[in-house]
């Protein structure tokens, strides 16, 4: 018997099917369709379906990724223990957001990228910003503009920072045995960005003269993934927390952080030393003013090699605290939603580029 039915190729399923989903692969291509419907896209194969925010969550906006950098939009109950938070960065949402969050480095000079539909009543925009404001641009026209402050200032509207936590008992530190036997380098220092005005260059250079460096970086034409930055950082007794700038208070970076966690001793050069106190017990690292020069610094890390009773009290602090890291920019999404959802109040910021730009003093 002949098969009356149409061939497969002039189906006119098949046909449309071909063309949906061109139309598809186009719409995606051309831009035309949000990212947020590639994140979504793998979870449903109905390109319509949005996902839609709960009737009572808060709702915050990711404006743009932070540095492109992509993460879990459904982690803050799991990670951080925040309920009632909707992220998204699906800008069709806007009109009903109750936070946009939008990372300084991520905005435009003329400041082109940032939302154009006039704010509703109820929305706060939080401004993000994690470097330094010596290696920050200034940008004009931020006053007047921002409602919360997201920042590692302890005087910004929400703070995160990496904090030692007091241990609710005294537990012996596991870590420090460990990892002295892996021990095999002095002094290390990762560098990247390498500025021959900033200090922290001249003090490498003079302060290599005395002793043996271990230096690695982009800058030293060896980069390192994670795992062998970790690796690096356990091997290394003493490591070298420079940060880039020193004129601006609350400025400690994961440069120290890292290798408190990772158990190397770290040498700051950054702020000075009563403001590194402020965050970290004073014995659980070096300051290179502690030294009237840098071969005096070197004269002591040297004797410590020898000793191994004194470089052992650098981790005493071990006992008492542990150091409680910060999830980079995963948890600052959360902690902006949590801060948005709990505070009602109006608040308006005028002067954005006089208190982070302006206001160099130390805080105290
Ligand atoms: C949100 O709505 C759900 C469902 O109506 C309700 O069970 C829950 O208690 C509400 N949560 C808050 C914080 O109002
Ligand atoms: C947020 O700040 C803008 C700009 O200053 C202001 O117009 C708006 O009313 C503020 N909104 C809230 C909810 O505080």
């Amino acid at each position: 018997m002949p098969n009356q039915e149409p061939t497969a190729a002039f189906n006119p399923i098949y046909l449309f099917l071909f063309i949906s989903v061109g139309l598809n692969i186009f719409l995606v291509y051309s831009g035309y369709l949000s990212t947020d419907y590639n994140t979504l896209s793998y979870t449903t194969t109905c390109t319509t379906l949005k996902e839609k925010p709960l009737e009572n969550s808060t709702i915050l906006l990711i404006w743009i990724w932070p540095f492109g950098k992509k993460f879990d939009l459904n982690s803050c109950s799991a990670k951080f223990n925040i309920d009632g938070c909707h992220l998204t960065v699906d800008r069709e949402l806007y009109d009903d957001a109750h936070g946009v969050l939008i990372n300084h480095r991520d905005i435009k000079n003329d400041l082109s990228n940032l939302p154009t539909k006039p704010r509703p009543f109820f929305q706060k925009w939080i401004w993000m910003h994690f470097e330094s404001p010596e290696n920050t641009r200034r940008l004009d026209g931020l006053n007047n503009l921002f409602n919360v402050t997201l920042n590692y200032r302890r005087d910004a509207d929400i703070v995160l920072r990496e904090q030692f936590i007091i241990k609710s008992e005294d537990t012996e530190d596991k870590i420090f045995p460990q990892v002295l036997d892996k021990k095999d380098k002095l002094v290390c220092w990762i560098v990247s960005n390498w500025n021959e005005r900033h200090e922290r260059v001249a003090y490498f250079n003079e302060l290599k003269k005395h002793i043996d460096i271990y230096a690695l970086g982009r800058h030293f034409g060896k980069q390192l993934s994670d795992t062998q930055y970790k690796e690096t950082l356990t091997r290394c007794k003493f490591y070298l927390s420079f940060e880039n700038t020193n004129l601006h208070y609350d400025y400690i970076t994961e440069k120290l952080f890292n290798p408190l966690t990772l158990g190397s001793v770290p040498v700051a050069l950054g702020a000075p030393r009563y403001i590194y106190e402020r965050f970290v017990p004073k014995d659980a690292f070096i300051h290179v003013k502690d030294f009237s020069s840098p071969q005096k610094l070197a004269e002591h890390l040297l004797s410590l090699d020898k000793n191994v009773d004194e470089y052992k009290k650098y981790f005493q602090w071990r006992k008492h605290f542990e150091i409680k890291l910060v999830s980079y920019p995963e948890e600052h999404a959360c902690r902006a939603c949590q801060y948005i959802r709990t505070k009602k109040d109006y608040q308006v910021f005028r002067n954005l580029n006089n208190w982070y730009w302006d206001a160099i003093n130390d805080g105290t």
